[in-house]
């Protein structure tokens, strides 16, 4: 029974009696809507002594850092360090095609490559004879907190999820989640309200893992650049046609297995790019969606022609349940 403008200056004072009139917090940033508001908040709160780290997986979508950077720096002002490791990721991900191997590689280099950067800032003001930083910014929302609560039970863990509390047991820091208590839907309202972008409140939900779940098999530089530039065609033409808000969730990912095509008066022997769009409340369950035969059409042959190595577009025609969104 608050507004949102109540909800914005209640967690402000609420995070700076948290953190004090010196204390330090860091806190990953995707670039996505949560990590956003959340960055956001904190900032407001307590200015730079919030460090946001934005770490480059190499699995990202096309241009998805630079307009993480542009947002969070130049509109946001936050104070960011990227940590480009994405020749790291790729060299760890060398040769493993298990998909709960591949989730676990991205969550722990992940792990890895923050520490590092929590610790060079930690050094830095060490330097300066500041104190260490005392917490850690997470945008938890309020649906997160009751999966992680219900997947302690003797439950079966369907997929590796690395969002929640991946980061709190191996740092000695004191977590604050500012979302904890909201659903999706009030973090966009509150995105509006802090004057974020349609583009960014309206943003799809993105995995952590990124673009290696959306690549069936070994994740390379060349996968990559595939499934990169089909996504980003899929997109835009889901944008053109005005039917990205209708979408829950969209995304083009790459099958590692070849067929024979014909292009120009060439035979080709080429990838398949297979096509997933959602409809979903809760992201629990979810229906295929429903697209105009023509906007599939301009969309296939814009992927065929444009992305090369591909010959072949398919459309995912599965419900969650049995399938899941994701394909790995
Ligand atoms: P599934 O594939 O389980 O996906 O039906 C449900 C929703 O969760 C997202 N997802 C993830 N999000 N880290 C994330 O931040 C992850 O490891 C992860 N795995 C799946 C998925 O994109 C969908 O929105």
């Amino acid at each position: 029974n608050w507004t949102m403008s109540e909800f914005i200056d209640k967690e402000i004072a609420r995070i700076r009696a948290i953190v004090g009139e010196k204390g330090q917090v860091i806190g990953a940033v995707s670039g996505g809507v949560d990590s956003s508001v959340a960055a956001k908040l904190m900032h407001m709160a307590i200015g730079d002594r919030f460090h946001g780290i934005l770490v480059d997986n190499g699995v990202m979508r096309h241009n998805e850092c630079e307009q993480a950077k542009k947002m969070l720096v130049d509109k946001m002002g936050i104070n960011l360090k990227i940590a480009d490791a994405s020749e790291r990721f790729l060299g760890n991900l060398k040769g493993k095609t298990d998909p709960e191997e591949k989730r676990k590689i991205i969550g722990n280099t992940f792990i890895d490559v923050f520490e590092e950067e929590a610790k060079a800032i930690d050094d830095a003001c060490a330097a300066h004879g500041v104190a260490p930083i005392e917490f850690l910014l997470q945008g938890t929302l309020y649906p997160d907190v009751i999966e992680s609560i219900s997947f302690k039970g003797p439950s079966v863990t369907i997929k590796t999820h690395h969002n929640v509390g991946g980061l709190k047991e191996n740092m000695k820091l004191k977590l604050i989640e500012p979302l904890r208590e909201l659903f999706k839907d009030e973090v966009r309202q509150l995105g509006k309200l802090l004057g974020m972008d349609d583009e960014l409140v309206w943003r799809h939900p993105f995995p952590g893992p990124g673009i290696a779940i959306r690549i069936l098999g070994e994740v390379t530089k060349e996968q990559v650049a595939i499934a990169r530039k089909a996504d980003y065609i899929y997109i835009e033409e889901i944008k053109k046609a005005g039917l990205y808000r209708q979408i829950a969730q969209a995304y083009a990912a790459l099958l590692p297995v070849k067929a024979v095509g014909v292009k120009g008066d060439k035979r080709t022997y080429e990838q398949m790019i297979c096509l997933r769009a959602v409809e979903t409340s809760d992201f629990m369950t979810a229906d295929w969606f429903p697209f105009p035969y023509e906007v599939l059409k301009r969309i296939s042959s814009r992927i065929c022609n444009e992305v090369e190595g591909v010959n072949r577009v398919v459309y995912d025609v599965s419900s969650k349940p049995p399938a899941t969104i994701e394909l790995e």
